[in-house]
């Protein structure tokens, strides 16, 4: 039998590693693509990708979807899982926002693109949570809720949204998925939940942003690349979908239960809110249940623990 081919944006991402392992075990054929930019360090996204290079069905392209000539990577109309992005809501103002437009804007303009001329299969993508913004009521519906980015990283995602609606309009079958604050094993290093981790068990101290009282839908991981692969095989799923863990717990509450697990309570340094912050995220998932019979299974304290055992991992390889 042959086997589906995938193409990954963003392979050797925190979300697309986990996402390739998950497809290279349901048995697809996956050709991964990364422009390793410079956002944090290449070897640890090398080490991302540990599990799969040797895997005779993988194949790693390096590339860059902003310049690149992307039409030979989809000629044979490979389903697309498009999470190549600049990621992160607080270097977004600034000089940096350029980046963004390029890496976010342009770079997922020319795939939508070439993924039409090609005639691929389906595109499921990576939108955000913030897009949503300080939403007025929570949860958040795909339908209900405003769309008002707090962020110039919001905003390009949300530009993204549009950019799927029109080449949906040309024929394109595109997916969004608004994950909300993924967290888990490989977790970016600027990510608030890796941070906690690395200070509990190095004995340092956590930069906090605010008080604390920041709410957020943490999402495990897996959860997330299940959602992400159910959307690749659902019948006619809609446009956009929230994919968020329904566990909404305050900053605080996560250092505490981290402090916990790696038993020794974290230092904070306190430093103002940033700006692009929003205080409360926050997903209604029905649309997902309903539509690719997703929900959510990690508990919050679960996914915690399996982290910190990561990030233990970690710390013990690199004495
Ligand atoms: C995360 C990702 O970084 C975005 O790329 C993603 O698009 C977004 O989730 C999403 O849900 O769409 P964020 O919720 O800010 O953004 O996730 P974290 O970086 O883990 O931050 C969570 C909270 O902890 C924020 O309020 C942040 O200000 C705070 N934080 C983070 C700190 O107090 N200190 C830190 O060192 C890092």
């Amino acid at each position: 039998m042959t086997r589906p081919v995938a193409v990954v944006t963003g392979c050797a991402g925190f979300v697309g590693s986990h996402l390739v392992e998950r497809l290279l075990a349901d048995g697809w054929r996956v050709r991964g693509v990364d422009a390793f930019t410079d956002y944090y360090p290449r070897v640890e996204k090398e080490a991302n990708l540990a599990g799969v290079v040797m895997d005779a069905a993988f194949e790693l392209l390096e590339l860059d979807l902003s310049r690149d000539e992307l039409a030979p990577l989809l000629a044979d109309r490979p389903v697309v899982f498009h999470l190549a992005a600049q990621p992160g809501v607080r270097g977004s103002f600034g000089e940096g926002f350029a980046i963004y437009v390029r890496d976010n804007v342009l770079a997922t303009q020319r795939l939508l693109e070439a993924a039409c001329a090609s005639r691929c299969g389906r595109v499921v993508w990576a939108s955000s949570s913030s897009v949503y913004g300080d939403a007025a009521a929570f949860p958040c519906r795909e339908h209900e809720t405003p769309t008002a980015p707090r962020s110039p990283y919001g905003m390009t995602k949300r530009a993204c949204e549009d950019l799927a609606g029109i080449y949906r309009v040309q024929g394109l079958d595109a997916v969004g998925l608004r994950y909300f604050t993924v967290y888990g094993p490989r977790q970016r290093p600027d990510m608030a939940i890796r941070r906690l981790c690395e200070a509990a068990l190095a004995r340092t101290t956590f930069p906090i942003y605010g008080e604390g009282d920041q709410i957020r839908d943490f999402t495990y991981v897996d959860d997330v690349v299940e959602a992400t692969v159910r959307a690749a095989r659902a019948e006619a799923p809609p446009p956009i979908l929230n994919v968020g863990g329904s566990q909404s717990a305050t900053l605080m509450q996560v250092i505490e239960t981290i402090g916990e697990l790696a038993g020794h309570e974290i230092e904070l340094d306190r430093h103002p809110v940033q700006r692009g912050d929003v205080r409360r995220t926050g997903a209604d998932t029905s649309l997902a249940r309903e539509t690719l019979g997703w929900e959510p299974q990690v508990q919050l304290r679960d996914g915690l623990a399996a982290t910190v055992e990561w990030a233990r991992g970690r710390t013990y390889a690199s004495l």
